[in-house]
C-alpha cells in the first residue's frame, strides 16, 4: 500500500513538465510548438538556448534521482538484508517517474522522451554504469552531433553493459536494462525516421527568436 502511494508520487514528480513550464513562464510560448516539438532538454537547448537547456536537463535528471530515492521514506527498505526488495522498489519508482516525464499529468500527457529522467534514475541505481553511458553519449555526440542518436546508443550501451559486460544475474536488472533500451528506441521513432532520411537536426541550434 505504502509502496503504491510512493509509485504514484514518483509518477507525479516525473510529470513535472520542466520544458513546458519554462517555455510558458519565461518566453510565453509552448516548447512543443517549436523545434522538434519535444518537451525535453535537447529541444530547449535548440529553441531557448544553452542556459535554459542546461536548467531543464538538470531538473529532468533530478526528477529521476529524487523519485528513485523515495524508498528512503520507508525505513524497512534501508537495511542491507533488503537489497533485492529495495532494488525492485527503486526500479518501480524510477520507471514511474520516467513514464510521468513521457506522459505528464500536468501537461496534457504530452511530455519528453525520457532520456534525462532515465539517466537520473540510472545514476541513483547504478552510478558506475551511468558514468559509462555518459561516455558513450559524449563520444557519439562528438562524432555525429546528433543528440538523438547519442541517446539511443547510450541506452543500447546500458543494456549491453548490464546484460553482457557486468553480466548481472538479478532478473530485475536484466528486465530494467531491456526496458530502458526499448523505451528510448520507442520514444525516438520520429528521430530514427529523420536519421534514416538524413533530415535529423544536429546541435546547434536556432533560437525561436531568430527564426
Ligand atoms: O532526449 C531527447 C533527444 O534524444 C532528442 O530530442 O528534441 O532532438 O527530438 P529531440
Amino acid at each position: 500500500m505504502k509502496e503504491g502511494l510512493l509509485i504514484v508520487l514518483a509518477y507525479l514528480i516525473g510529470s513535472i513538465p520542466t520544458a513546458v513550464w519554462v517555455s510558458k513562464a519565461f518566453f510565453g510560448i509552448d516548447i512543443r510548438e517549436y523545434g522538434s516539438g519535444n518537451a525535453g532538454a535537447t529541444n530547449t537547448f535548440r529553441v531557448l538556448g544553452s542556459k535554459w537547456g542546461t536548467f531543464v536537463m538538470a531538473i529532468d535528471m533530478l526528477k529521476g534521482v529524487v523519485a528513485t530515492s523515495l524508498y528512503i521514506l520507508l525505513p524497512h527498505y534501508l537495511g542491507a538484508d533488503n537489497e533485492l526488495d529495495r532494488t525492485n522498489l527503486m526500479v518501480g519508482l524510477g520507471l514511474a517517474s520516467v513514464l510521468g516525464h513521457i506522459f505528464p499529468i500536468w501537461a496534457d500527457f504530452r511530455g519528453g522522451k525520457g532520456v534525462a529522467t532515465l539517466f537520473g534514475m540510472i545514476m541513483a541505481i547504478q552510478p558506475k554504469v551511468a558514468v559509462c553511458c555518459v561516455g558513450v553519449f559524449l563520444l557519439v555526440l562528438y562524432l555525429t552531433r546528433f543528440v538523438s542518436l547519442s541517446s539511443i546508443l547510450a541506452s543500447v550501451a546500458f543494456a549491453v553493459l548490464i546484460l553482457v559486460i557486468f553480466n548481472e544475474k538479478e532478473l530485475v536488472y536484466r528486465g530494467f536494462a531491456l526496458a530502458v533500451a526499448l523505451m528510448v528506441v520507442l520514444t525516438h521513432q520520429k528521430n530514427i525516421t529523420r536519421l534514416l532520411r538524413g533530415s535529423e537536426s544536429k546541435v546547434p541550434i536556432l533560437k525561436y527568436r531568430d527564426r
